[in-house]
């Protein structure tokens, strides 16, 4: 017996005690004021990963709006929340994003090790690829026509749908919408409609795993297939698909868009194997879709809760000549001649949006921030929430309140807060969201398109929720809402 006890406390219990203090980190006065956590190792991580925006909402409070330390399985973050630090964060150099990038491509995309670090070590050319084809306003224009013109025609097939019924409407589970229209006119524009037709789920999939793997697989816990089968058989349907789809784009390059294209020789160019062009082809089906589609429901929501606003949205569409436009028109509207429905889709990511910029500290690293300099310490995580930043209430009065016009200018009946000073939505620095200039016109179009099609009804106001941000795996588990939709008269 006691030989057992001996050989339970040798095997089990010592490495388990130093792996606690191992983990265990201690503070200097000099490095953000940790939040307390119950839970040794995994310190903050439940509130982390699970109810992230309330998490931060009250570490943030409890250290009275100061930067402030979390524990995140064994790692310390340091939380900053000011937008002067946040720019200051984005310039220096000691401070990187490419463990992290690495980390996301094997944990999440199931890269293996070394794939991942040739990824990373490939970023500028890839970088360079996104920019040209992302942010130069020709090719953007390019890809956002195709884009409206694709929503134009999965809208057509529903306002079908909705004539062919009995009753003259159709009936919805909101977030599926959102994925079904949106999210499928921007598969067909990116990668092109024979991806769907060689796994026609490839958006199921793309659900499943951003909303149930997202968390799971990043942790990079062993056997994901076995711990996690549901997410990670999704993601490796989608990967098999891709690689297959792979083989026929190679001998037709017109079956995808130029930028796809473009990017599988580059990185065919810079010596990857189709199996892992397949993975980082199935990243960028993910970055494109997995803020977009829960940013567009939520902003769906908070539009069906200002019903006012839908009215003066379909007025300015209509002043604008919206229906006289063809779709592949409408990019001469969208953003800038659309400002009532720009400052409202600003104001819905203002409220939704919680993607975080994350970075490293490679090297000791001090950061002035007000009248305090942070020593940060080698090894530790700068974790910038933009939800905190979003809801400061000296940039954003009355920062919980839903007002659409807060970022339409002051000669136009607005509250003339600008976005683009006092949001952070799409990060910055070197990884600063590439499709950030798409998203706009991606989620803009597609509250154009509701806006300006339907009457829709919530039929189940009572049991669903808004959810409070827009992080994909929290947004699909919210109670989602029915949609009840019937064409304008
Ligand atoms: C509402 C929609 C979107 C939001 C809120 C969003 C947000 C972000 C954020 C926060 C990052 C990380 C930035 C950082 O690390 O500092 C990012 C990266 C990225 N996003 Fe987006 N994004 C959106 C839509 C899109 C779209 C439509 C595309 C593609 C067409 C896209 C492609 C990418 C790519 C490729 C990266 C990685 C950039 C890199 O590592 O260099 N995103 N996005």
């Amino acid at each position: 017996m006691l030989q057992t006890i001996a050989t339970v406390v040798v095997v089990i219990v010592t490495p388990l005690l130093l792996l606690i203090w191992w983990k265990t980190p201690s503070y200097t006065a000099d490095e953000p004021a940790p939040v307390p956590y119950t839970i040794p190792v995994l310190g903050n991580a439940l509130g982390f990963t699970t109810y992230h925006r309330k998490f931060m909402d009250e570490s943030s409070a409890s250290r009275n709006g100061q930067p402030f330390s979390i524990l995140v399985a064994g790692r310390k973050h340091y939380v900053f929340n000011n937008l002067a630090d946040i720019v200051t964060i984005h310039k220096t150099k000691t401070l990187d994003i490419k463990n992290f990038i690495k980390m996301i491509m094997s944990n999440l995309f199931g890269m293996s090790e070394k794939e991942a670090i040739k990824f990373v070590s490939i970023k500028p050319v890839i970088h360079e690829l996104n920019t040209k084809y992302l942010l130069t306003a020709k090719n953007n224009v390019v890809e956002a026509s195709r884009y409206f013109t694709l929503l134009d025609e999965v809208f057509n097939v529903l306002d079908k749908d909705i004539k062919d019924s009995a009753t003259k409407s159709v009936t919805k589970d909101g977030f599926v919408f959102v994925v079904d229209t949106q999210g499928i006119a921007s598969v067909q524009a990116y990668f092109g409609q024979s991806l769907l037709d060689l796994n026609p789920k490839m958006l199921t999939d793309l659900t499943v795993f951003a909303g149930e793997g997202f968390w799971p697989l990043l942790s990079g816990a062993p056997a994901p297939g076995l711990l996690f089968p549901r997410p990670f058989t999704a993601r490796e349907r989608a990967v098999r698909n891709i690689e297959h789809w792979i083989k026929m784009v190679e001998k037709d390059e017109s079956l995808t868009s130029p930028f796809i294209a473009a990017r599988m020789n580059v990185l065919k160019d810079q010596g990857m194997e189709e199996t892992v062009i397949a993975r980082e082809l199935f990243s960028m089906l993910f970055g494109s879709n997995a803020n977009s589609i829960p940013t567009a429901y939520l902003a769906l929501l908070r539009f069906l809760y200002s019903p006012s606003l839908v009215e003066d949205i379909r007025q300015e569409l209509q002043d604008a000549g919206y229906g006289s436009l063809s779709p592949a028109e409408y990019v001469s509207l969208f953003p800038l001649g659309l400002p009532l429905l720009r400052s409202a889709f600003w104001e819905a990511i203002r409220m939704g949006s919680v993607s975080n910029t994350i970075r490293e500290v490679l090297e000791p690293t001090e950061l002035v921030s007000g009248d305090r300099t942070f020593k940060l310490k080698k090894g530790g995580i700068v974790t910038c929430p933009p939800c905190l930043v979003h809801m400061n209430p000296s940039l954003h009065p009355e920062p919980h309140v839903f007002k659409p016009r807060r970022f339409l200018p002051k000669e136009l009946g607005g509250d003339g807060e600008n976005h683009t000073k006092t949001l952070k939505p799409f990060g910055g620095g070197n990884s600063y969201c590439p499709g950030r200039v798409f998203a706009e016109k991606q989620v803009m179009g597609f509250l154009a398109e509701i806006c300006w099609r339907y009457e829709i009804t919530i039929l189940d106001k009572d049991r669903f929720v808004i959810p409070d941000n827009a992080d994909f795996h929290y947004a699909v588990k919210c109670p989602r809402a029915l949609f009840e939709l019937r064409l304008r008269d």
